[in-house]
């Protein structure tokens, strides 16, 4: 369901904050790389959310070569259940959409290689209105287990509120952080590992806590398929990027590369931001119907590499000398991070086509020396103490720097 942006903004005023002293990682051994998977909400909605979709999607993992690239978690969003509770309180697979259940579903998922995850939500009810897990988080996570889940997305829609239970609500009473954490437990209590995705749009600071919390935890609103929701996704990741981490990641939201509304320049764009990031990179589209320029860039081994690289340090921006400052809500050109085997180098021609260069020199982890480079989605390479790019209006390069 499309949420409103309720006071949002005064939620994320605080991005400043430092990590909280001592605050322990959760340490499930899950998501020490960011996750690699697909989610069922950009590609249709509710109309996404059914076993053959699941089973369509799994099979497309294997054939598209998207399993042996790493591409793991097949997760079923919102409008999987039935509109209520059965007699004794369970979550009930909607028949018409599960004909033989949940767990016959992740059993041949599994049998693929890949894994299964599932939605779920805090409040009273999901966004889209159908059974939420308060006062049932025990029941729920053991049901979950019992199905064979892998991967449990949690959404903040109908929590308490003081306006009264509404879908989205902007002015809370309590703080995310408390019911995150009671499914959390619930989780741990399961009898599974499983993966915790916390869906609660970046409120309560949420990049300072989650990790001890869940696996990944959603910076921002959603990703609404548009270029201002890239720009203003990535531009916000920029000033938390310290907080991502093996184990716990800022999770920029589910791709829309593939959905028809972006470029092909703003593909690459999202595409290597969210890498670059260290996002999870949670595919979004309907896999079979896919366009070979769009299945090129998720298959990009190099970038997936970036993006799965055993540092798990998330990029930043950095300002050359003599460029502007960034500015917050724009989309900054000059993107840096550490790799374990180098600097990734981003540059996004944000504001229309543009030369960009750059300084090796300038950019964090580099020095004056000369460095050997690779552009990663033409596979151009290169050798000196800068490099140059004429790009077109929101395209992006996106270079591997050797250090040694
Ligand atoms: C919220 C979430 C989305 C999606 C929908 C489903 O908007 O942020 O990612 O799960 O709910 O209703």
């Amino acid at each position: 369901m499309r949420l409103e942006l309720v006071s949002l903004t005064a939620a994320l005023g605080s991005s400043a904050h430092a990590a909280v002293a001592g605050e322990k990682r959760l340490n499930n051994g899950l998501g020490i790389k960011p996750a690699l998977g697909w989610n069922s909400w950009n590609a249709g909605q509710c109309n996404a959310a059914s076993a053959k979709f699941a089973l369509d999607t799994a099979n497309k993992f294997v054939s598209l070569g998207l399993k042996d690239l790493g591409y793991e978690y097949i997760v079923i969003d919102d409008c999987w259940s039935t509109k209520s509770r059965n007699s004794s309180g369970y979550l009930v697979p909607d028949p018409s959409k599960w004909p033989n259940g949940i767990k016959a579903v992740s059993d041949q998922i599994h049998s693929m290689g890949l894994k299964f995850g599932l939605y779920g939500c805090a409040g009273t009810m999901t966004c889209a209105g159908y059974p939420g897990s308060e006062g049932h988080e025990v029941q729920d996570a053991k049901t979950l287990a019992s199905w064979g889940v892998d991967y449990w997305k949690y959404d903040n829609c109908y929590t308490p509120c003081n306006g009264g239970r509404v879908q989205t609500c902007g002015s809370p009473i309590g703080n995310t952080r408390t019911w995150m954490t009671t499914m959390g437990n619930a989780l741990q209590q399961s009898g599974r590992n499983i993966f915790y995705n916390l869906c609660q749009w970046g409120r309560d600071s949420v990049w300072t806590w989650g990790a001890s919390v869940g696996n990944t935890w959603r910076m921002s609103t959603d990703n609404w398929n548009d270029w201002a929701s890239v720009v203003r996704i990535a531009s916000a990741a920029a000033g938390i990027s310290q907080y991502s981490g093996p184990g716990g990641f800022n999770d920029l939201d589910m791709m829309q590369v593939g959905n028809g509304k972006l470029t092909p320049a703003e593909e690459k764009t999202h595409f290597g931001l969210w890498a670059m990031c260290k996002s999870p990179i949670v595919l979004g589209n309907d896999l079979s119907k896919i366009s070979s320029a769009t299945l090129a860039i998720v298959k990009n081994k190099d970038l997936l590499a970036i993006n799965q690289d055993s540092l798990g340090k998330a990029a930043t921006t950095f300002r050359p000398s003599g460029a502007a400052a960034p500015v917050s809500g724009q989309l900054y050109p000059y993107w840096a991070g550490p790799l374990s085997d180098g600097v990734v180098v981003g540059l996004t021609a944000a504001n229309g086509a543009a030369t960009l260069s750059v300084n090796f020199k300038d950019v964090p982890g580099l020095g004056s020396g000369s460095y050997s480079w690779k552009e990663l989605y033409s596979g151009q390479t290169g050798t000196g103490t800068s490099v140059s790019f004429n790009l077109a209006s929101h395209d992006m390069v996106v270079l591997k720097v050797k250090t040694s």
